[in-house]
């Protein structure tokens, strides 16, 4: 099939190299030039296992091309928009700007049977009012959101674990069989297909992220509890984990969740519920939110006790700067907060990632970032695990010990052996354990 994908960041990029790796012809779409020279040089403009691989593959097949020329998108039978939707500067709703504008700016290029696919995540409302834009010109639309998680993007966008059409009543077989056919290897799969209105649509997406972040709250819920009563919340949650209508994953404590998904998508289903008059239904979200952010704080102040509440001028390893292992994405990154925080206080904080130190860096030229973990650790007199990276987490405890000034370690994800550190001479303080 001809495709367009409207947008080329995380979410645009990946799903446009996805979808000529299963045999159909892209032109990926973007008004950031560098963005589209970079693509079309087969570069990933960021950090994404695998991605790399079918970005040149495709580009080599004829089959991708990048563009910032609408015009370029106008062969194509199926548009799909896969641009941002921001928190807005000024409130907790999302910033649908780059929807709008996109969807505007696509229209005179329509062909009249096009189907407008949007991916990106809306307040719900929004495609029965883009729809009502798109109808006119004999093209339709037709809400399709993704799930895909940063660090297995291409895996979860040529194998999701299910799939969500939202198409208008009266067009539905016909969308439903468009959408079947840009992921028929999905289908012949045996995925999980819902096929539903706009607004259910719109809302599974709102509503799963919402669910992942209430789990995660929850179990650092516990570990504030755990934290006055003694108790161990890893093992909480291994316990309550073997539940199967609990489950375990997504259940590990720590410094709490980031990323350019969870924290805005949870601030602007509430801002919308509101606007719906239905703002006590999802006020709970605030309260995650708060839970979540509270995490950043609590590491901070175990480490500053840690020096007797006087960190000022006293060295400090963060190790990790993304906000999850796997991706050198820095949005509203609990490790970086955390590094940002210890900053703050006049701690000589030496920072490392293996992957999000150019994007920290853009952001926070203040802080001092290491080329290599040992010369992180070097002379360190707390070292503080913020990003669960492998490498991190396959630290050995002894070595590690003989690198520091002093053997004080902070596990803000829960991914250390306390029992081996310890025994290696460590002061070691988990998250909740
Ligand atoms: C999230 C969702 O998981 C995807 O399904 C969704 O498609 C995506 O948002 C999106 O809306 O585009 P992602 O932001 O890539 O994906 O990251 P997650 O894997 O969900 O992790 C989010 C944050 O939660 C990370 O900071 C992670 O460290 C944290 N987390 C995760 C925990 O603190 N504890 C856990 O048990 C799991």
């Amino acid at each position: 099939m001809k495709l367009s994908v409207i947008g080329c960041g995380y979410l645009g990029a990946v799903h446009a190299a996805a979808m000529t790796s299963l045999g159909h012809d892209v032109v990926g779409i973007d008004v950031d030039e560098a963005k589209i020279a970079k693509l079309s040089a087969g570069e990933t403009p960021f950090f994404e296992p695998g991605l790399p691989e079918i970005l040149s593959a495709g580009i080599a097949s004829g089959r991708l091309s990048f563009s910032t020329d609408m015009a370029d998108a106008a062969d194509a039978d199926v548009h799909f928009i896969a641009v941002g939707t921001p928190q807005r500067r000024d409130g907790a709703g999302a910033d649908l700007r780059f929807v709008d504008s996109s969807v505007q700016s696509l229209l005179p290029h329509l062909k009249p049977g096009a189907l407008v696919v949007g991916k990106s995540t809306v307040p719900v409302g929004t495609a029965a009012r883009l729809a009502e834009l798109v109808n006119p010109t004999g093209a339709r639309l037709a809400w399709n959101p993704e799930f895909l998680r940063e660090g297995f993007a291409v895996k979860d966008t040529i194998e999701p674990d299910r799939l969500v059409y939202g198409v208008a009543t009266e067009s539905k077989d016909q969308d439903t069989a468009i959408l079947d056919e840009v992921y028929a290897s999905a289908i012949s799969s045996g995925t999980p297909r819902i096929v539903t209105d706009y607004a259910t649509a719109e809302l599974v997406k709102v509503a799963a992220n919402s669910f992942l972040a209430t789990k995660i709250s929850f179990i650092n819920a516990m570990a504030e509890i755990a934290e006055v009563t003694g108790a161990d919340v890893t093992q909480l949650a291994d316990a309550i984990g073997h539940d199967a209508r609990i489950g375990r994953r997504f259940l590990n404590a720590g410094v709490g969740f980031g990323g350019g998904c969870l924290p805005k998508d949870i601030r602007a289903f509430a801002a919308r519920a509101e606007e719906l008059g239905r703002g006590e239904s999802v006020a709970f979200l605030k309260q995650v939110d708060e839970i979540n952010l509270r995490r950043r704080q609590r590491l901070v102040d175990l480490v500053v006790d840690s020096f007797d509440g006087r960190v000022f001028g006293r060295r400090v390893a963060v190790l990790g700067l993304a906000f999850k292992p796997d991706s050198d994405d820095i949005r509203d990154s609990p490790a970086l907060d955390v590094a940002v925080r210890l900053k703050g206080l006049g701690a000589e904080v030496v920072s490392h990632d293996p992957e999000a130190i150019p994007n920290a860096l853009r952001l926070h030229p203040q802080l001092t970032y290491a080329d290599s973990v040992d010369q992180a650790l070097e002379g360190a007199e707390a070292v503080v695990v913020v990003t669960e990276w492998k490498q991190y987490r396959e630290l050995d405890a002894a070595a590690t010990a003989a690198k520091v000034a002093r053997p004080v370690v902070f596990d803000g994800r829960n991914v250390l052996h306390p029992g081996a550190w310890r025994a290696a001479g460590w002061t070691y303080t988990g998250m909740g354990r």
